[in-house]
């Protein structure tokens, strides 16, 4: 009796690990080499599901163990998944062959998350391609020189809220991430539905548009375990249910823009926000006034822009905490364009302020906001690597991309963990391969707000740089380590500064 019992469980557990494992000679069968250690079931994502290591970590470590590869396989919980490691290769996937893997990694369930489901990063097919559309027309230069007139108003606040802080004080310690957020919160707010987003204001604490986008993406226990069920294992987050953007937000943006629309139709006065704009731009493509379009449209200027923009700030903002020489090369060159132009922010004055590009470039070679990406194969599609491996991909293969590996590749940079902004100065520039510096993607499916968001970051930046200064403060955590569990960069403990008028 006891034999048999312990032979079944035997026996059931052998079933299980042939279950579990079945799929692991995959990449072995294709003449693919596979990543080392893939654990029954969860293939090479344990220490992601751990919380060990954040994603970025874990396809950069993959990049690393493979580096002299053309791309190795994986196995993401039991699906066979493939990095791409060439810059070749990443361009093959990201723009050449589109056609081929044009699906996002993304898999938004629109039952549970009805207005993410139509947002760009989730969509495929005519409605990403209308969605596009109406993203590059909002960002287009014209567009841009009229969304600036929201952005100046939150750079006197931003200033006064600061020249507050430090009328009592010699210096302040402030944490970057929560500063910034204040500052893009506030230009969402204004420049995405022409509102107060009371980010300055404490008073109204409560009510701010910091806060509200701060529910979805900080990386708080929720934020990680809705990240780790939707784009790790969809498949389980159909028993929990688990949505992206809380049941609450989702019903805050709903009423902001019923409202808002309501109201519009009333006062009929024309505004220049990103609200207004997509309402028009729905008329003029005969599209029937949709709410939730119009809504899913405008969650996706907070969801895209808030966070991603304020996460690079304050990244470049401890890079300059850290470089006093550059952020002393970096404030005379704005200085000299604040002088040209009377002291106004300028649509051309910020453009201008070249340095400044140098300066954030670098911070995202260093640092990426979104280190790492992805496609899913959409038909078969060839992949040759210049060293002789070739993989036939087939759709539905998960293709991963690792941007902190290539960003930290010595073939494509000396010295790669040195931060100098010289990399991207006008001589410079010219040598860097395309495929190996992609902090806003590349491709069809590059970031269509990249525009918008290095307006916003350059002007907020040149507003604190022309009259205080950041030193480093002891409280940041050095060396910097990423939080798990997250898609944006997010260092442990923050990234602590003191503020000083100049
Ligand atoms: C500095 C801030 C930002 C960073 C670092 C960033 C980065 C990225 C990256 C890496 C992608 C993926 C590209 C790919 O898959 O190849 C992306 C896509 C996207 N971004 Fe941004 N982004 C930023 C700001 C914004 C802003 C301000 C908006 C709009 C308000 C925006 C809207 C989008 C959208 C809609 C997509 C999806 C595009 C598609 O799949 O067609 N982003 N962004």
């Amino acid at each position: 009796m006891t034999i048999m019992l312990v032979s079944l469980i035997l026996g059931a557990f052998a079933a299980l690990y042939y279950y579990l494992t079945q799929n692991y000679k995959y990449w072995q069968k294709r003449g693919i080499p596979c990543a080392d250690g893939a654990l029954p079931g969860v293939g090479h994502m344990l220490p992601a599901i751990c919380f060990r290591t954040s994603f970025p970590e874990l396809f950069n470590k993959i990049y690393n163990d493979n580096k002299n590869r053309s791309m190795v396989g994986f196995y993401n919980f039991t699906s066979p998944s493939l990095l791409v490691i060439e810059p070749q290769l990443v361009k093959t996937v990201l723009q050449t062959n589109f056609a081929s893997f044009n699906k996002p990694i993304f898999p938004i369930d629109p039952d549970l998350d009805p207005l993410t489901a139509l947002n760009p990063f989730a969509l495929t097919g005519d409605k990403w391609l209308a969605a596009r559309k109406r993203l590059t027309y909002a960002f287009s230069s014209m567009r841009l020189k009229i969304l600036l007139e929201s952005v100046k108003p939150v750079c006197v606040l931003f200033e006064n809220y600061l020249n507050n802080k430090l009328s009592k004080t010699e210096k302040i310690e402030v944490e970057l991430k929560d500063l910034f957020s204040k500052f893009t919160a506030q230009v969402v707010a204004g420049a995405g539905f022409g509102v107060d987003g009371y980010c300055f204001n404490e008073e109204k604490e409560n009510l701010s548009f910091q806060k509200i986008g701060a529910v979805i993406l900080e990386p708080n226990l929720r934020t990680k375990i809705a990240t780790m069920l939707i784009f790790l294992v969809p498949s389980l987050n159909k028993i929990f249910k688990i949505s992206f953007v809380p049941k609450h937000v989702d019903n805050f943006f709903r009423t902001l823009v019923a409202e808002l629309m309501e109201q519009r139709r009333k006062d009929a006065i024309p505004r220049n926000d990103f609200l207004h704009l997509m309402t028009e731009l729905e008329k003029q493509d005969g599209i029937k006034f949709d709410v939730e379009l119009l809504t899913a449209q405008a969650l996706s200027f907070v969801l895209d822009g808030y966070e991603t923009s304020s996460t690079v700030m304050s990244l470049v903002g401890y890079q300059l905490a850290v470089h006093q020489e550059i952020q002393k090369k970096l404030r005379e060159e704005v200085m000299s364009v604040f002088k040209k132009y009377d002291g106004e922010i300028t649509y051309e004055g910020l453009k201008e302020m070249t340095y400044m590009d140098q300066v954030l470039n670098e911070s995202q070679r260093i640092i990426p906001t979104i280190g790492f990406q992805g496609r899913i194969c959409t038909e078969e599609f060839e992949l040759r690597g210049s060293d002789g491996l070739i993989c036939r991909v087939q759709p539905n293969t998960e293709i991963r991309i690792s941007i902190d590996g290539l960003h930290h590749d010595s073939r494509y940079w000396n010295n790669p963990e040195i931060f100098d902004p010289e990399r991207f100065n006008s001589e410079n520039k010219q040598n860097i391969d395309r495929f190996a510096f992609l902090p806003f993607g590349e491709g069809p499916r590059i970031c269509p707000g990249m525009r918008m968001a290095l307006l916003q970051i350059k002007a907020g930046l040149a507003t604190l740089l022309r009259k205080y200064s950041l030193e480093l403060s002891p409280k940041t955590k050095l060396p910097l380590q990423m939080t798990p569990g997250v898609i944006l960069a997010s260092p442990k403990g923050g990234l602590w500064v003191k503020i000083r008028q100049l």
